[in-house]
C-alpha cells in the first residue's frame, strides 16, 4: 500500500489512537483532517456540518482567517516568555478583556479546568483575607450534576461517578446543593453564611445535558450571594463568548458575577485560553509567587484571544446566536411532531440538545449519531440519551435550515 492510500485510511489513524492513546475518550469514528467556518473534513476528504464545535470552543468557526494571522504573526515574533519578564501582548489582552466583560483585573490561564480551580483558590483566599472566615474553615456551594472540569480538586466536588471514583482521597470544603433549586441555596446561605466564601454555577448545565434554569434563578442566586457576602462565581467556560446568544449568558438576566471563569471560545478554540476575571478588591489578595502558569498569559494566546473577541464583536455573534437559536429551536419542534424518537429540544442561543425518548443504557441516541454523521453532520451524546447541537455561531441561516433538514431525515429514518 502507497504512504497515500495509508494516510487516506481512517481506521489507520483510529487504530494508532486506540495503541498508543489512553482510552479516556470514546470518539465518533470520524478523523477530521481540515476546518473551515462550520464545516470539518474527514482524511477521505468528506464534508461535514460541525455540531459540536469542540464542546463550544470554536464559536467563531474553524480556522478564522483573522485569528490564524494573529497566531501566525505573534508566533513568527514571540510565543512565550513566562512571567518572569513583561511582553508586549499581555498588558493589551488584559485591557481588552477587563473593558469588554467589565471589570478591574484578569487572571490568565490556559484551560478551563485551571480557571476553574484558580477561582476557587481566589475564592477561599479572599474569604480568609477578606471576609474573616477562620483559616481552613471556608466552604463553597456547588450544584449538583455540575462539570468544572477534572483536576483533583474540581472531581472532588463533581456527583458523576466515571469523573470521581477511584480518585480520593478529595479536596473537601464543598458543599452540593440542587441546580435550579434557589430555597436550597437560601437555607444553606442561612445556616452557614459567615462559612462560605462562594456559590460556584454554570449559567447553563452544558455537560449535564443542556439544563437551562428557571428565568430568575441567576439573578436571585447573585442577590442572595450579595445578601450574605458571599462570591457569585460563573463558570462560563462553555456557555460564554456569545453561545448563548449574550456576552455570557449571566447577562441574560443583568448579573455581573463577582468572579467570572471563561475559557474555550475566548481563543476561537485556536489555542489554550482561558481567563478569571474579578474587581481589585477580589483580585488583589494574590500576590507574587501565589499563583501562576508558565504558559498563562503568553504572547500568542493574549493575541490570539484579542482576534477572536474582536470576531465576536465584528461579526455580532451574540445576535446571530440569539437569532438563530429561537429559529432552530422551532424548527425542531415541528421535527418532534413527526416523531416519538425525540421528546423535547431546549438551550438558549446555540446551545441546545434534543432529549431521546430513549434510557441513558440504550444506545440510541449514539446510533443516531452514527447516522447523522453518515448524513454529514457531526454531534455527540452527553450522558446516554441526550445529544448537544451546538454549531459555530458563523453559520448562516440556510446553512442551519439544511442542518434541520439532515437533523429531520435521520431521525425520521431511524429504526430502533
Ligand atoms: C462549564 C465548564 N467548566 C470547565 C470546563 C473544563 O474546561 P477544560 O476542558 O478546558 O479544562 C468545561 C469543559 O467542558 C466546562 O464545560
Amino acid at each position: 500500500m502507497s504512504d497515500t492510500a495509508v494516510l487516506k485510511n481512517s481506521q489507520y489513524y483510529i487504530d494508532l489512537e486506540n495503541e498508543h492513546g489512553a482510552h479516556n475518550y470514546h470518539p465518533l469514528p470520524v478523523v477530521l483532517e481540515k476546518g473551515e467556518g462550520v464545516f470539518v473534513w474527514d482524511v477521505a476528504g468528506k464534508k461535514y456540518y460541525d455540531f459540536l464545535s469542540a464542546y463550544s470552543a470554536v464559536n467563531q468557526g474553524h480556522s478564522h482567517p483573522k485569528i490564524v494571522e494573529a497566531l501566525v504573526d505573534q508566533a513568527r515574533k514571540l510565543a512565550l516568555t513566562s512571567r518572569a519578564f513583561y511582553n508586549s501582548s499581555l498588558g493589551e489582552y488584559e485591557k481588552k478583556v477587563t473593558s469588554l466583560f467589565g471589570f478591574d483585573k484578569v487572571l490568565p490561564m490556559n484551560s478551563g479546568a485551571e480557571a476553574v480551580e484558580t477561582a476557587v483558590k481566589l475564592a477561599r483566599k479572599w474569604s480568609y483575607e477578606v471576609k474573616g472566615i477562620a483559616e481552613n474553615a471556608a466552604k463553597i456551594i456547588v450544584c449538583e450534576n455540575n462539570f468544572h472540569g477534572r483536576t483533583t480538586t474540581i472531581v472532588s466536588f463533581s456527583n458523576d461517578p466515571d469523573a470521581s471514583k477511584n480518585y480520593g482521597p478529595f479536596t473537601p470544603g464543598f458543599i452540593k446543593i440542587p441546580y435550579n433549586d434557589i430555597q436550597a441555596l437560601e437555607e444553606v446561605l442561612k445556616n452557614d453564611a459567615p462559612n462560605i466564601a462562594a456559590f460556584l454555577v454554570e449559567p447553563i448545565q452544558g455537560e449535564a445535558g443542556v439544563y437551562v434554569p428557571d428565568e430568575g434563578y441567576l439573578k436571585q442566586a447573585s442577590e442572595l450571594c450579595k445578601k450574605y457576602n458571599v462570591l457569585f462565581i460563573a463558570d462560563e467556560v462553555q456557555t460564554g463568548i456569545a453561545r448563548t446568544g449574550r456576552l455570557i449568558a449571566c447577562h441574560h438576566e443583568d448579573v455581573q458575577p463577582d468572579i467570572l471563569v471563561l475559557g474555550k471560545a475566548i481563543s476561537g478554540g485556536m489555542y489554550p485560553v482561558s481567563a478569571v476575571l474579578a474587581n481589585n478588591s477580589i483580585m488583589n489578595v494574590i500576590h507574587p509567587g501565589q499563583h501562576g502558569s508558565t504558559f498563562g498569559g503568553n504572547p500568542i494566546a493574549c493575541a490570539v484571544a484579542m482576534a477572536a473577541l474582536k470576531v465576536v464583536e465584528e461579526e455580532k455573534l451574540s445576535e446571530r446566536a440569539e437569532e438563530l437559536g429561537k429559529l432552530f429551536r422551532s424548527e425542531i419542534e415541528k421535527v418532534i411532531e413527526k416523531t416519538d424518537l425525540i421528546t423535547k429540544v431546549r438551550g438558549k442561543g446555540l446551545l441546545n440538545a434534543i432529549l431521546i425518548n430513549d434510557t441513558p443504557e440504550s444506545s440510541t441516541a449514539w446510533d443516531l449519531c452514527l447516522a447523522l454523521k453518515e448524513n454529514g453532520l457531526l454531534a455527540k451524546p452527553t450522558h446516554g440519551n441526550i445529544i448537544r447541537l451546538a454549531p459555530p455561531l458563523v453559520i448562516t441561516e440556510e446553512q442551519l435550515l439544511d442542518c434541520v433538514k439532515i437533523i429531520e431525515k435521520t431521525i425520521l429514518e431511524h429504526k430502533k
